[in-house]
């Protein structure tokens, strides 16, 4: 017969936490956000340690390279979505792990033998007035010169007057060193008066520009998550498909940590993923894997070698698993079970494998649950899609500013490995939806918001860690009546402009 389980399977808004004794010295400055993102050995740090414990999903909708820099800035991770080619999803990769705040690699550039009329058909195309001249037309070629607006007059030079007869020749540029710190870029670009600064590498290959104008977004951002290199740390989704190509891609491209993605991991696909990495890498290549809601699945992943393991299966906003396939559980239950097997198998094995609560987020306040019942940190596609560095386009919509946001199982991503089964074909029904969410603006301000709510809320369950929150929090299942009394209720709200 087949094993039922009779409890029934909460989501977030059936649990509140209860307040402990908040300290004096309990304040929101005192709060560490810090959490493990890979496993590690009892006694031991973990290789990566996230500063937020936020990882941005694995989405066309939500992660590129944009949403990665933005993110990492601020302490938390992307997984760059893998629904793309090898090839440009390890270009992303590339160019997160190229960026430096302030050193923008040049985007228009062309060669001494080009005429006006080129420089003035790609400032047209790519809204660029700086143009990098260099021998090969390339932004790494041999810096020989730039051209600015200050260069030429567009409606009384010939349009086809050579570039070299009319750019800033190289001997008269002012140039920084490849490995100047921002600061002293900047230092250069205020003592000699200029807009742009080109920094150049011992062969005098052009390598970014620094600009004036960028200077107010040169701001030091102390909650950085940096590799040893100093470059921002970055993940990528993988499949069970094409992994034996896509993963040296990405790890030649500087990748930090991966993770399959799959609506349902709980499979020896992933199993033979997990031993392709180890047998090729050893552990220095770090693989997370998923998602799954129950103990059977976490422990079959975590004996397979996961660095790290995913949860939750039919509660992202988008998605309709459960109504397709009718798999799945509610996150709250989910993360619970697996959280306790997680410590079991630490108990037992000496090796705690962090667990990611994965959808199904809504409320700030569900994020600190999700925390509390045992998630090391939280996957969102909702979340992140609302604000300027998605993807996606911003778009009016009954006067309302919106963003697009769809499904990795919807037509439109049409990634049908994530649902894969196997077999010879792969699987075509839909298992996502294509859909708007409001637009929220930057994402540090929401950040910054979020994060205040989610350490005032630590305070108020008496702890200052996210290890201490796991250990000692009070959560309580709510009834549905309790659950209209934490609305405001029985007044007559005014209306707001
Ligand atoms: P959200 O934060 O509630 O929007 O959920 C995001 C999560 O939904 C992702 O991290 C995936 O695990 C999952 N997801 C993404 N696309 C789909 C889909 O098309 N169908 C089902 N689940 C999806």
């Amino acid at each position: 017969m087949a094993h039922i389980i009779n409890d029934i399977s909460r989501t977030f808004n059936e649990y509140l936490l209860i307040p402990g004794l908040t300290k004096k010295t309990c304040n929101p400055d005192q709060v560490s956000l810090k959490t493990p993102l890979v496993k590690f050995n009892k006694g031991q740090s973990p290789d990566i340690e996230l500063n937020i414990p936020f990882v941005s999903a694995i989405m066309q909708s939500v992660s590129d390279s944009k949403m990665a820099i933005a993110l990492a800035q601020n302490g938390g991770l992307s997984f760059i979505f893998g629904s793309q080619s090898i090839e440009d999803q390890s270009e992303m990769v590339r160019k997160v792990k190229k960026f430096k705040a302030g050193f923008v690699v040049s985007d228009a550039n062309l060669t001494p033998e080009h005429t006006l009329r080129d420089v003035i058909e790609l400032k047209g195309k790519t809204g660029f007035s700086t143009v990098g001249i260099t021998n090969d037309g390339t932004s790494n070629g041999v810096l020989l010169g730039l051209v600015t607006s200050r260069d030429y007059r567009p409606n009384k030079d010939p349009m086809d007057k050579k570039i070299k007869e009319f750019m800033t020749p190289f001997s008269k540029l002012v140039t920084g060193k490849l490995g100047v710190s921002l600061n002293e870029a900047n230092d250069i670009i205020w003592d000699h008066k200029l807009n742009t600064l080109p920094i150049i590498d011992e062969n005098q290959k052009l390598r970014f520009f620094v600009f004036r104008k960028d200077y107010d977004n040169h701001n030091e951002n102390p909650n950085e998550l940096l590799d040893s290199h100093k470059r921002l740390i970055v993940g990528a989704g993988i499949n069970t498909r094409d992994y034996k190509e896509r993963i040296p891609a990405l790890v030649e491209a500087g990748v930090d940590v991966l993770c399959i993605d799959s609506s349902d991991g709980f499979s020896e696909w992933q199993k033979e993923t997990i031993k392709f990495v180890r047998e090729k890498y050893g552990e220095k290549v770090k693989i997370g894997a998923g998602n799954v809601v129950d103990k059977d699945g976490f422990l079959y992943l975590a004996e397979a070698g996961a660095d790290f393991v995913k949860i939750g299966i039919g509660g992202g906003s988008i998605c309709i698993t459960r109504e397709q396939k009718g798999i799945g559980r509610g996150q709250a239950t989910a993360v619970i079970e697996v959280a306790e097997a997680r410590d079991e198998y630490f108990k037992k094995t000496g090796v705690y494998v962090p667990i990611c609560s994965d959808g199904g987020i809504v409320q700030d306040y569900h994020m600190v649950l999700a925390l509390a019942m045992g998630a090391d940190f939280i996957m969102m596609g909702r979340y992140f899609a609302r604000f300027d560095e998605s993807p996606t386009k911003k778009i009016i919509i009954n006067g309302n500013y919106v963003k697009e946001y769809w499904g990795e199982g919807s037509n439109r991503a049409r990634n049908w490995q994530r649902y894969d089964m196997g077999g010879s074909s792969l699987l075509k029904f839909e298992e996502g939806v294509d859909s708007y969410v409001p637009y929220a603006g930057k994402l540090k301000d929401n950040l910054d918001i979020t994060l205040g709510k989610i350490k005032s809320t630590m305070c108020s369950c008496g702890t200052t860690t996210i290890p201490d929150l796991k250990e000692n929090a009070k959560i309580t299942l709510v009834s549905s009546t309790s659950i209209i009394e934490g609305g405001a209720h029985d007044v007559i709200l005014k209306e707001t402009k």
